[in-house]
């Protein structure tokens, strides 16, 4: 079904996230029909465009995203593009200046309103509370208004909190719609399609027949040029309480009563408030040295453009998480993710406990393949399953084998970037793939412990910063961390 009219005023729209993802998914939104005839972007941005420059910039970034793509659409299709093209015009504004919400208010009319801040955080509040002043966030029985909050989304539990309660000032929470671009992905969606729509998988999952998960998001890129962001930030606030927490949630939650997206907020609220607030002891900080990747010589963290010489700022960050609930008591959750590693890989591994008794003599129970489900993320879109099978022969040697099931191979296309479906159901008003107030809190909450005991900079014990060359799978003590529990990391290879 179409969307309902309305204009997307998108805040930074002269920005690299307009021009890299939303305007290419809004552009696959108008392939797929999803869009009305009443759809129009208002960027607004202080940069020295115009429209028509806006609009023959954004053509060649489009020509350039549908160049890359491997199947038959490689070329911009030039009717859609016309469609969405002249659809868009460009506002010249301060994001503080009331003059710029004067001309939106007149711009808008009376009609539906989705406002994008596609910005720097610190202008989420005031921008929000100059919508409010100017009246573009009153919604009325027949119009709605929107606002969506890219990350980061606070840098603590505390500025979380308070960037909720600012939002709450002057937007309802169902007026608020805060991205976390995994939830885009469909293979992050097909966690819960998995484990939901099939007989056999939720019987299992749970402690009685899974010994722990290992949840991996690794790039390989470095901190190209956001340093100056990365060094107040670092892996763990880029990747944990969001992404993370949100792969973890789609693992662990219960079956919610109904795909409505409160029913589902519910369950991924009860269970990131079960998981156990992180200890020193279970978490590993690294940076990344000079080192390789794939034969090319790479730079260390701190000779990184923006990037101090001493940066005490972490680029990998390993964890071990406990869930205090009936289903996951005693299975721990192993997290890592980093730049500058071997490989890029998301992907989730359930390890199932052995068979309880060594029939096959030869192969005694320790020695048999271990039974891994791994739901692959990217950049391979898909599910395997590891277990062992008797190998062809007149006796009983067992070995291991793959069953594999590939988006690509099945649908015969991978699943899109991800955007097009938040857009989307943000203008349909379904808030399901996107976070509530307290998801997010409950995300922070979670690493708290860790922030806290950082606060020095990085200078004492706890804190301390293990170092890896680039392209290597992370700094040793990430494996210390699992062997402690006699446990190792699935290796990062292809
Ligand atoms: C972003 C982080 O939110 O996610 C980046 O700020 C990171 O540092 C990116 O590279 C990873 O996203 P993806 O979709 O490439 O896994």
């Amino acid at each position: 079904r179409r969307s309902p009219p309305c204009t997307m005023v998108i805040f930074g729209g002269g920005g690299d996230l307009t021009r890299r993802l939303l305007i290419p998914a809004i552009y696959n939104l108008v392939g797929s029909q999803l869009l009305d005839e009443g759809f129009s972007i208002i960027a607004v941005d202080w940069s020295d465009l115009d429209t028509e420059t806006l609009r023959s910039q954004l053509g060649e970034t489009m020509r350039q995203f549908v160049a890359q793509r491997r199947s038959s659409a490689s070329e911009l299709h030039e009717a859609d593009w016309e469609w969405l093209s002249q659809r868009i015009s460009f506002l010249r504004g301060g994001f503080d200046d009331s003059q710029t919400y004067q001309t939106l208010s007149s711009l808008c009319g009376v009609g539906n309103c989705v406002f994008y801040l596609a910005v720097a955080a610190r202008f989420f509040a005031p921008i929000v509370g100059q919508l409010e002043a100017a009246g573009l966030t009153r919604e009325t029985e027949s119009r709605f208004r929107r606002v969506v909050v890219e990350k980061p989304f606070g840098s603590d539990l505390i500025s979380a909190r308070a960037l909720n309660a600012q939002l709450r000032n002057a937007l309802e929470e169902s007026q608020i719609y805060r991205i976390d671009h995994y939830l885009g992905k469909e293979t992050v969606q097909n966690i819960l399609a998995l484990r939901f729509s099939n007989g056999f998988f939720e019987p299992l999952w749970n402690r009685q027949n899974i010994d722990h998960v290992q949840i991996t998001a690794a790039e390989t890129v470095g901190v190209e040029k956001r340093g100056r962001f990365y060094e107040t930030t670092g892996a763990l606030r880029d990747m944990v309480p969001n992404h993370i927490m949100q792969l973890l949630a789609m693992v662990a939650m219960e079956a919610p009563i109904s795909f409505d997206a409160d029913a589902v907020r519910d369950e991924k609220s009860k269970v990131l408030a079960a998981v156990h607030p992180i200890t020193a002891n279970d978490i590993v900080r690294g940076q990344y040295t000079a080192g390789s990747i794939a034969g090319r010589a790479l730079a260390g963290y701190r000779d990184e453009p923006d990037v101090a010489p001493d940066s005490q700022a972490e680029s990998f960050i390993a964890m071990k998480l406990s869930i205090d609930n009936w289903r996951w008591a005693g299975v721990p959750f192993y997290v890592r993710t980093g730049k500058r590693l071997a490989l890029r890989k998301t992907e989730i591994a359930i390890h199932f406990k052995q068979a309880p008794y060594a029939l096959f003599r030869e192969t005694p129970v320790e020695k048999l393949t271990p039974n891994i489900m791994v739901l692959q993320i990217q950049p391979t879109e898909g599910v395997t399953m590891q277990f062992s099978a008797k190998m062809p022969g007149p006796t009983v040697k067992l070995g291991g084998v793959r069953m594999k099931f590939d988006y690509a191979d099945w649908f015969q296309e991978g699943p899109s970037t991800g955007y097009e479906t938040l857009i989307y159901d943000c203008l349909i008003g379904d808030a399901t793939l996107f976070q509530r107030a307290d998801n997010v809190e409950a995300g922070w909450k979670v690493v708290q412990p860790a922030i806290e005991a950082w606060k020095d900079g990085g200078r004492n014990a706890q804190s301390k910063l293990q170092f890896y060359a680039a392209g290597k799978a992370g700094p040793d003590a990430a494996d210390a961390l699992l062997a402690r529990d006699g446990r190792h990391w699935l290796r990062l290879n292809g």
